[in-house]
């Protein structure tokens, strides 16, 4: 398990009263734990108040009572069962993209499985330059650093392997049928769920680092998406009709994602082929790619360990990289 390096205010003392619910600690018995006076206890408190959860207090003690629906470091971190992957938290109210943020960090000497989290993104990041509608409290919204031991042509694998990993996790939490969309969605019931947005920053032929950016529908009302998507969109809430609580599944996405990660440099997608393939919602299917300005038309047959699609066309296998598909006709 990864030692929780407390590094946010309030975090220590979270980490403190959050083990023993209920139970009062007393304030001057804290602030020498925590090395404090009683300014900076109150402090912490405000802040970790400030998250939502909640506590009750005598005028000399204070009592852990209840945790939030929130990605606060402290929640993901607590009994977090990775040993890279999440190690190191930095969640935070609202950011532009918590992609940017941690390819920020990356540049820096930030360690490998580093998580930037984010209640609320103002300017959330899709593929092909779109936008990722992320409102506040509902999402799951969340960028690890990678610094993988591959070339940099094997690394498009990394969103399937991420979607793989992402399926497993939301599977755990729904009974909806779950599905990834290569390259880079997972669909419950043929709705976008969540998507992928892997990042690459190369030199020489050599990564310097991946960001994995992964946002996911959770606990979105119909009306928290915007029209063009109340269609083909959809929230784990709106499928189970019940809540669910993010830092549970976002750690159940850590936790996925650090298994089928050790084996990527050596396999890559070699050990998860099987559970790609009965995963994918276009294995089988007629469809359209468009690639980059190229539109390819054929039935979709495999995806190598490499993470290319196998397009077959007039009996001829093609790979392709990355796309945007459409499925014209389904196998009966
Ligand atoms: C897509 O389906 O087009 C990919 C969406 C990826 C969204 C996530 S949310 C966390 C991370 N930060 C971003 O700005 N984007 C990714």
């Amino acid at each position: 398990m990864c030692p929780f390096i407390p590094e946010q205010k309030g975090d220590r003392l979270l980490l403190i009263l959050r083990k023993k619910p209920g139970v009062y600690f007393k304030l001057a018995a804290l602030e020498k734990t925590l090395k404090t006076d009683k300014t900076g206890l109150i402090e912490d408190l405000v802040q970790i108040k400030n998250w939502g959860y909640k506590f009750r207090t005598r005028p000399d003690a204070v009592a852990f009572i209840k945790a939030p629906d929130v990605l606060s470091a402290a929640e993901i971190s607590y009994r977090l069962n990775t040993r890279i992957m999440g190690c190191r938290v930095l969640s935070y109210r609202a950011v532009k993209s918590t992609n940017d943020l941690a390819a920020e960090l990356a540049d820096g000497d930030t360690p490998e499985g580093t998580l930037v989290t984010a209640e609320e993104q103002t300017s959330g990041r899709g593929r092909l330059g779109r936008k990722w509608h992320s409102p506040g409290g509902t999402g799951i919204y969340a960028s690890l650093i990678l610094r993988p031991d591959i070339k940099p042509e094997n690394a498009p694998g990394i969103s399937i392997m991420t979607a793989v990993a992402l399926a497993q996790a939301i599977k755990k939490f729904t009974k909806g049928k779950v599905q990834i969309k290569w390259p880079n969605d997972v669909l419950i019931n043929g709705r976008k769920t969540a998507g992928i947005l892997t990042e690459l920053s190369a030199e020489n032929n050599k990564i310097n680092h991946i960001i994995v950016g992964v946002g996911i529908n959770v606990n979105h009302q119909v009306t928290d998406f915007p029209d063009e998507l109340k269609n083909t969109a959809t929230s784990l809430r709106r499928i189970n009709r019940k809540k669910i609580n993010r830092a549970a599944l976002l750690k159940s996405f850590l936790v996925e994602f650090e298994k089928v990660y050790a084996l990527y440099p050596k396999h890559r997608l070699k050990k998860i082929h099987y559970r790609v393939r009965k995963l994918s919602s276009l294995i089988g299917h007629e469809i359209k790619i468009l690639s980059g300005r190229q539109l390819l038309e054929g039935r979709a047959v495999d995806i190598d360990y490499d993470g290319r699609l196998i397009l077959e066309r007039n009996g001829k296998k093609i790979p392709v990289v990355a796309g945007e598909v459409t499925v014209v006709k389904e196998q009966s």
